[in-house]
């Protein structure tokens, strides 16, 4: 039976980067000779201008019958005054929560080619290669209560136990393969639940005793992160945390248009780049379309189990950025810049 894949572009730049992604798998399928069953699915503010909720029960549902899913982006400033309940963000919430992806993986790293772009010194970050671990169910985004009243407005960060050990075990097993280096992150100084996590998981070094674990406070890694990079392996934190510290990875690589994301939990895997859908650049053929591509990487990595394409394309991308192919976002002052199509078609070719 083949392998099928349910692409779901979404708003803004999604679309394009989503197309790009499948001119590389394409490539992909010629050169390994296998043949992937993708078909596409409306999520965000496409769905809602089609009279749908931002998470259509048909999309849901062909996500759920599929062994991966692709997502560009979702956003849609058209949108932003809906209430919470109806709000595009809140479709992509509920499909991360329906699959049961609590485990989002986002590597980040400096490509050599790319020292003259980065806003940081070479000397000091080149060579970073971590990947951020981030519980993607739980904490303020989902924790209950929660809501907004006329002068009130309030959210709740919890976690349970099993919650925080199911993501700190992906770390683990993720540090084990690497350089076996795990950072957690948290306020215990302040937080109640950051005291529960960095209990579990210190309690897990028992299981994982050849990993070496760090803790430290979110504040103190964001800066640390910014200093000095190339110290960290992967780290572990909760979700909100994490959706931040994955932003400023992104700038530490150079641009958030270069990083891809897995989502993983006990079913169907989610990938999408960690990008919003940057609507002021979207249908212009001008943004970055690697980290949809870097996604389709992990995706047949970790779903469909085909280390050798995913390295193939990780390659691929290395090369594209080698040769000096640059989309704008990347490009030295002066040096001519590729659009989105185009940075799809140079990877591609070099599968
Ligand atoms: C991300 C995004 C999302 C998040 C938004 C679009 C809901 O910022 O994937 O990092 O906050 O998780
Ligand atoms: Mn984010």
């Amino acid at each position: 039976m083949s392998f099928r894949i349910a692409l779901l572009p979404g708003d803004g730049v999604g679309p394009e980067v989503v197309d790009a992604a499948l001119v590389v798998l394409q490539a992909v399928e010629r050169r390994f000779n296998v043949k992937y069953e993708t078909s596409r699915w409306p999520i965000g503010g496409v769905a809602i201008a089609a009279g749908q909720p931002a998470l259509p029960p048909s999309t849901l549902d062909a996500c759920q019958q599929s062994d991966a899913v692709l997502l560009g982006a979702v956003g849609d400033p058209r949108f932003d005054h809906l209430p919470r309940e109806t709000r595009v963000e809140t479709g992509l919430l509920a499909l991360r929560k329906a699959l049961g992806v609590y485990a989002n993986l986002r590597p980040a790293q400096v490509w050599p080619s790319l020292e003259g772009v980065i806003p940081f010194k070479p000397e000091r970050v080149s060579g970073t290669n971590i990947v951020i671990v981030r519980e993607l169910m739980g904490g303020l985004y989902f924790g209950e209560p929660r809501g907004l009243e006329a002068d009130h407005g309030y959210n709740t960060m919890r976690y349970r136990t099993p919650e925080i050990e199911r993501v700190a075990e992906v770390a683990f097993k993720l540090a084990q393969g690497r350089r076996k280096k795990l950072l957690s992150v948290d306020k215990h100084n302040v937080l109640e639940v950051s005291q529960l996590w960095r209990s579990v998981v210190t309690r897990l070094v028992a299981k994982f005793p050849d990993v070496t674990l760090e803790h430290q406070y979110v504040d103190a890694f964001a800066m640390n992160l910014a200093l000095d990079p190339r110290r960290y392996d992967v780290v572990v934190t909760e979700n909100m945390f994490g959706d931040i510290l994955s932003d400023e990875a992104g700038a530490i690589a150079g641009s958030l248009g270069l990083l891809p994301s897995a989502s993983l939990g006990d079913g169907v895997g989610l990938y999408e780049p960690v990008h919003g859908s940057a609507p002021t650049l979207a249908g212009k053929d001008v943004c970055n379309p690697i980290g949809t591509v870097g996604s389709l990487a992990l995706l047949l990595r970790y779903s469909a189990k085909a280390e050798d394409q995913a390295v193939a394309i990780e390659n691929a991308i290395g090369s594209a950025l080698t040769a000096g192919c640059r989309t704008v976002d990347i490009a030295e002052p002066g040096q001519p810049s590729l659009g989105c199509a185009a940075m799809a078609k140079e990877i591609a070719a070099r599968i």
